[in-house]
């Protein structure tokens, strides 16, 4: 079918809010490794993965023939019975955590999910509905995480089931308020030191959790320091905060020198959350944490009945080993390190590049305006300009300017010079357009 008749199909069926890239908007018919194809037959570099999931990449025999063969056996039994590819994973998962001691995994099937299932855990060890989350964060589209989401565009209502309190990243950047200082160690030092003042002055003192990205990823890839992190965790642990790391796009590699976004500031978290890559397009979500925080809904029930079933768990162990085997993360770090200097070059001459961030495969560009404001018509018309010559990229941030840049990390550096090419030539057309307007 014909992607405008597939596209109006889709508008009459399809709530309005859920968005379409590009004016032409595509249909992706089949993938092979970090390549796609769309329904009209052109090839793409998959510079985006499917919103930063397709972390193994496409069609990967190990993992198809997992799903395949778990397919014809049996799909579905619920958590009402033993299910062996569910507790291997769980024990996988824990042979790799950052966290120490023991461990206990609930598996779901979102990212959104995971959240609500960390939170539910922390506010019932804690016995608090007070959470402390950051600006700029995102972390779902349930009615729970919505709240703890410090995105106003990602946030249609302010009801909460939770107290929150936002705190601010020590973020550096065009569109900061704080954008122009100096010291970056010293202002991720003073705004660790506002917490303190946060948790005295909007809480009653006694809140149940922090949860944060390590590396923002709807709010176009902002990192948070890791003096920040070591910081913030040294004035939560006076008074016993949990720490909820929201992993959900930096795990298992994606930023390149750790396995878990989190582990570059040596701090331990109490829980971890995780989906999108776990699953490389499967839909599997999980919290994994100390067992007294998982344990502690003990004497109540709770469920998730496709949580952690058959399939996904067949699937995502496949891709987890495939992960640890091809040591995905350690060329994550080389092509990533690779990726940024192109970038980093070719912002240089560009005006209307404000900042190149990230780590590893989750890099950003942010497109400014000539006042070094969020410009996010380039961020469309970058967009726009790779799919041309073959390249697709994502966007973010709070000002919708940001470009997101995260392949599978199977990428070679071959393809990822390809694609750094593309990008300096849409650089280059985007940039005289901005002079000449
Ligand atoms: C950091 C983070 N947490 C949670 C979520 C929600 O995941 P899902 O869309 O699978 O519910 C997302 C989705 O983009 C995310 O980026």
């Amino acid at each position: 079918m014909k992607p405008d008749e597939l596209l109006q199909r889709h508008k009459a069926v399809i709530p309005e809010w859920v968005s379409l890239y590009y004016d032409e908007p595509m249909e992706i018919s089949h993938g092979e490794g970090f390549r796609v194809w769309d329904s009209e037959g052109n090839e793409y570099l998959d510079f985006f993965g499917g919103i930063v999931t397709t972390i193994s990449g496409h069609n990967i025999p190990e993992i198809v023939e997992a799903v395949r063969e778990q397919a014809g056996k049996v799909m579905h039994s619920s958590t009402l019975y033993l299910i062996e590819n569910q507790i291997k994973l769980a024990e996988k998962l824990i042979s790799v955590s950052p966290i120490s001691g023991d461990q206990k995994v609930f598996f779901v099937n979102s990212g959104s999910e995971a959240n609500e299932a960390a939170l539910l855990f922390a506010t019932q060890y804690r016995r608090s509905s007070e959470v402390l989350a950051m600006r700029g964060s995102y972390h779902g589209g349930s009615f729970g995480t919505m709240g703890i989401t410090g995105q106003s565009t990602w946030r249609p209502t302010s009801r909460s089931a939770l107290d929150v309190t936002y705190a601010m990243p020590p973020h550096h950047s065009y569109s900061s308020l704080y954008g122009r200082y100096e010291k970056d160690a010293e202002f991720a030092r003073a705004c660790a030191e506002d917490m303190r003042n946060l948790i005295q002055t909007a809480t009653t003192g006694h809140v149940a959790a922090l949860i944060a990205e390590p590396v923002q990823g709807v709010g176009g890839f902002i990192e948070l320091p890791p003096e920040y992190i070591r910081g913030v965790k040294e004035i939560l642990d006076e008074t016993g905060i949990l720490y909820i790391s929201d992993e959900v796009q930096t795990a298992f590699g994606r930023t390149g020198s750790h396995f878990w976004g989190i582990e570059e500031s040596g701090v331990e978290p109490d829980m971890i959350t995780m989906a999108k890559g776990l699953g490389n397009g499967l839909a599997i979500g999980a919290v994994m944490g100390r067992s007294e925080l998982l344990d502690s809904m003990a004497g109540k029930l709770h469920l998730a009945t496709f949580g952690g079933n058959h399939v996904s768990t067949a699937g995502a162990l496949a891709n987890l080993e495939y992960i640890l085997e091809n040591d995905l993360q350690k060329n994550a770090d080389e092509v990533g390190g690779y990726l940024k200097d192109r970038l980093v070059k070719m912002a240089k001459d560009s005006p209307v590049v404000g900042e190149v961030r990230g780590r590893g495969l989750m890099l950003a560009l942010e497109m400014v305006g000539p006042e070094g404001g969020p410009n996010p018509q380039a961020a469309v018309r970058f967009l726009q300009a790779c799919r041309e010559r073959g390249v697709l990229v994502g966007k973010g941030g709070i000002g919708a300017n940001a470009v997101r840049i995260s392949p599978p990390l199977s990428i070679t550096r071959e393809a990822a010079k390809e694609a750094a090419d593309a990008f300096e030539e849409a650089l280059a057309e985007i940039g005289s357009e901005a002079k000449v307007s």
